[in-house]
């Protein structure tokens, strides 16, 4: 009897994928899982660059959204902009050397996004960018400089929103680069969804379902100017005396806080900052969201929960086109305006823009297992 012919093995996509802080870990989850089922193509190493390293804002993520432990972790910290992001690059280079992945995996547009971006394209290693396009306009922000920088170097740039193409397009990407994929966010919110209804968190809170608001505040131009702290929570102040705003508070807000006001707390539900499961149990049966966070705008949109936005501009513009943001500033006659608007209409139904449908990552994967699975 002959044996059957065997075929050369196939060697493995080498895929090493980068997260550093909190807002990466929710679009890092589904990138694993799906990568995980593709076990058979892909070898995949995880990287946390320790940008974030608190229990809460770190760990809890990769418990909550069942995110494998770190192959490696860089162990950065916080610093300043200059440090924390040499430092990743500086760490990152040596294992990128000792790993020589095939390709590196980046999403969002944090510190660490640009830093291992930059490593991997020096050494020639190409980086596939998710969530890429997004544009503010505004280059005060330091994730808006992390966004050009990575988008003009990445190899793929998977969107998740058509907006973000005629950027890319504009400032001139080759239009094969780009693909429209949807939003990692969002499957792992519809993942995660029906877990978070079954917590106790309104209950633990003392809330009412439908019958609060939820603040988040972290960006610098909102905390780290004090006059601009002072006032934005006098409004909400008044907004709590109606509706109670629950207001899980950032390291960066505690700091300032601290900081500014002489420590003297805003008479807020002020929490911890809160777990992923907890923070969408929260989301979900809000009346309404205070934010200046981008991914929370995405995640409202989803929910159908109003977003009102504390900053002057959106690099999400489907989140106001379609969805339930609306972009509101930091003058405080207009936000409280825009709180009347809301507490007087109902609430919106839940519309999700296209292809927010839970299967972004797959996507991702199976452009990347096309493009880069002929090496053998
Ligand atoms: C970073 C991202 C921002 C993202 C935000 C979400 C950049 C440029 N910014 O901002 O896009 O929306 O994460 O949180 O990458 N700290 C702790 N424990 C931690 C992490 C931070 O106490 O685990 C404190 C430190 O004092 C640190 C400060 O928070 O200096 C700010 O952290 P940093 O990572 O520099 O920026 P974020 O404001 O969190």
């Amino acid at each position: 009897m002959t044996s059957p012919p065997r075929s050369a093995p196939v060697e493995k996509i080498r895929l090493l994928a980068v997260a550093g802080a909190r807002p990466n870990f929710m679009k890092i989850a589904p990138l694993m899982r799906a990568l995980a089922r593709r076990d058979d193509r892909f070898e995949t190493i995880l990287v946390h660059t320790g940008q974030h390293y608190d229990r809460a804002m770190s760990d809890s993520f990769f418990r909550d959204l069942g995110i494998p432990e770190p192959d490696v972790n860089l162990g950065v910290g916080s610093g300043s902009h200059g440090e924390q992001t040499a430092q990743v690059l500086m760490k990152i280079e040596k294992l990128l050397i000792e790993q020589s992945p095939h390709v590196v995996l980046v999403v969002g547009d944090v510190n660490s996004t640009l830093a291992a971006t930059l490593a991997a394209i020096k050494l020639q290693i190409p980086v596939a960018h998710v969530e890429a396009g997004l544009r503010s306009g505004d280059r005060e922000m330091p994730e808006e400089l992390n966004r050009v920088l990575t988008d003009a170097v990445s190899e793929w740039l998977f969107t998740t929103e058509p907006e973000a193409e005629k950027n890319l397009l504009r400032e001139g990407v080759a239009p094969e680069k780009v693909h429209f994929v949807g939003n990692v966010m969002i499957d792992t919110l519809m993942q995660h969804r029906e877990r978070a209804l079954e917590l106790d968190t309104l209950e633990r809170l003392g809330l009412e379902a439908g019958r609060y608001a939820v603040l988040t505040l972290h960006r610098p131009s909102n905390v780290d100017s004090p006059d601009q702290l002072r006032r934005l929570f006098e409004v909400l102040e008044r907004l709590n005396e109606s509706v109670p705003v629950v207001f899980p508070v950032h390291p960066r807000t505690a700091a300032a806080i601290e900081q500014h006001l002489g420590g003297q707390p805003p008479r807020l539900r002020l929490t911890e900052p809160l777990g992923y499961l907890d923070f969408l149990r929260l989301l979900t049966e809000a009346q309404m969201v205070l934010t200046d966070s981008g991914g929370i705008q995405e995640e409202t949109t989803a929910l159908g929960v109003p977003c009102l936005t504390l900053r002057e501009n959106t690099e999400r513009p489907v989140t106001v086109t379609e969805g339930t943001n609306t972009i509101v500033g930091t003058d405080p006659a207009t936000i409280e305006a825009a709180i009347e608007r809301v507490l007087g209409a109902p609430a919106a139904s839940p519309r999700r823009p296209e292809l927010w449908d839970g299967r972004a990552a797959e996507r991702i994967v199976d452009v990347l297992e096309r493009d880069l699975g002929s090496r053998s």
